[in-house]
């Protein structure tokens, strides 16, 4: 990816002091999506990372950010699109992962025939943070029989370690802080 791509992406994000909560600074990549040439330059940058047109089969989003660059990369590679979702949204759950966040748990969950078996997914989220909204992920992903070829995130938050819960994995980040 480089640092020009990097550095364009910093430059339409925005930190927001204590959101949702106090203490969190909040990564605030609206102003990237509403940015048409930085938005399909950073597309571009993606699919070439993991291979160009024909280096994947389809695209898993994670919601909600997730959704809006997986249409995109799929769109622009003639693939198809598969939502991971908060529980409780998807009518027909084929699997759920729940995994520990900081105070409670949260659950993913996948549709019934999201794959054909052996499918190459490429993974995308906004933000990579400490990892476990990813784990639970690729979690999903294989036991629905997609094999998981790269992981992608606009941002790393690299002081949360996320990607040390992703072994094995092809895990691309366009910006680290
Ligand atoms: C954010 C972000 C990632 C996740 C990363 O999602 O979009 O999905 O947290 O955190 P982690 O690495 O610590 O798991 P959020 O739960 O805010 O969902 P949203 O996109 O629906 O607002």
């Amino acid at each position: 990816s480089g640092p020009g791509v990097a550095a364009l992406v910093a430059s339409r994000v925005v930190d927001v002091p204590d959101f949702p909560k106090p203490g969190i600074l909040f990564k605030d990549l609206t102003p990237l999506f509403a940015d048409g040439p930085v938005f399909r330059q950073v597309i571009d940058v993606i699919i070439a990372h993991h291979g160009g047109r024909g280096g994947f089969d389809v695209v898993v989003g994670v919601e909600a950010r997730g959704f809006v660059i997986a249409a995109a990369l799929a769109y622009a590679s003639g693939v198809g699109v598969v939502p991971v979702r908060k529980a409780g949204k998807l009518p027909r759950v084929a699997h759920s992962a729940t995994y520990d966040l900081e105070y409670g748990t949260a659950t993913l969950e996948i549709s019934e025939g999201a794959f054909t078996p052996g499918q190459r997914v490429l993974v995308v989220d906004d933000v990579l943070a400490t990892g476990g909204t990813a784990e639970a992920t690729l979690d999903l992903v294989a036991r629905a029989g997609g094999v998981v070829c790269g992981f992608t995130v606009l941002m790393e938050l690299a002081f949360l370690a996320g990607r040390d819960r992703l072994p094995g994995c092809d895990v691309h980040a366009l910006m680290t802080v």
